[in-house]
């Protein structure tokens, strides 16, 4: 299944594609976290956000290219970029092929105590990191499709972190400039306000890579 790794040269880190496109996948299939999966925003009822939380809800997570063996997440509707998911001692991975790289090489996604420095996001909302390098943020298991963080299963999140994530509306800013415009996903500090409405709280939902 995990064959048809794109190479997309300089923009994207070597995607996984899913194979079947994103409207043909089995939505009544029991979901199993111990396979690859997709990941897409959910804007839950009364979350914080903009009025009309459409444009947020629905979109699937991919990796974007913002230096060497680092990317940060954005969000996507085109189901040729979407990145599939595993989920490893509750560290959700990005497995990727590279050149040189051992077997079982894989991304660790983190969660970085610091504003987004390659966008303009608003302040309150925080990096999310997929990279090379950087702490794994542990804590990360399912309820059914739903991702959920759990405090007391975690020893490398940010004290800030309580497992909110965020959809944002944001420009590049230099010499990033290519990120933007578009949607980053970030995670709410619990300690400054992080109710812009340039950004919607959002659930992520796992689909099995079909
Ligand atoms: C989706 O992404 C692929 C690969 O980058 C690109 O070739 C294609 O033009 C994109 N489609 C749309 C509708 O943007
Ligand atoms: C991902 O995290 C695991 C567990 O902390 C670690 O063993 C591994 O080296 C990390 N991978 C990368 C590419 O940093
Ligand atoms: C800790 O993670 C396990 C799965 O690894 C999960 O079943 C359990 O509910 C989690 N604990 C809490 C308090 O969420
Ligand atoms: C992003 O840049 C465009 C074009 O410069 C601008 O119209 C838009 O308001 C900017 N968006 C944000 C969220 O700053
Ligand atoms: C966010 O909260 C701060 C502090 O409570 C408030 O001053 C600001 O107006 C709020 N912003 C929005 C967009 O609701």
């Amino acid at each position: 299944m995990y064959t048809s790794i794109k190479t997309l040269a300089a923009a994207i880190v070597l995607p996984l594609v899913a194979a079947l496109p994103l409207s043909q996948r089995d939505e009544a299939a029991v979901f199993d976290s111990s396979k690859p999966f997709t990941l897409h925003t959910e804007v839950p009822p009364g979350g914080a956000g903009p009025f009309n939380p459409h444009p947020f809800n629905s979109q699937y997570l991919t990796a974007f290219h913002v230096g060497a063996g680092q990317s940060t997440i954005v969000a996507t509707k085109n189901d040729s970029v979407v990145i599939g998911w595993t989920l490893s001692d509750s560290i959700l991975q990005q497995p990727i092929a590279l050149n040189g790289a051992p077997a079982g090489f894989a991304y660790n996604l983190s969660l970085v105590e610091q504003g987004p420095f390659r966008s303009d996001a608003p302040s309150g909302y925080d990096y999310v990191s997929l990279g090379a390098t950087g702490e794994a943020t542990t804590g990360f298991h399912f309820k059914g499709r739903k991702l959920v963080w759990s405090g007391s299963n975690s020893t490398t999140a940010p004290e800030s972190f309580d497992g909110r994530f965020a959809l944002c509306r944001v420009n590049g800013t230099a010499p990033y400039f290519s990120l933007g415009p578009q949607f980053q996903l970030l995670w709410r500090t619990d300690d400054v306000p992080s109710n812009s409405s340039r950004c919607a709280d959002v659930h992520l939902i796992g689909d099995n890579v079909a």
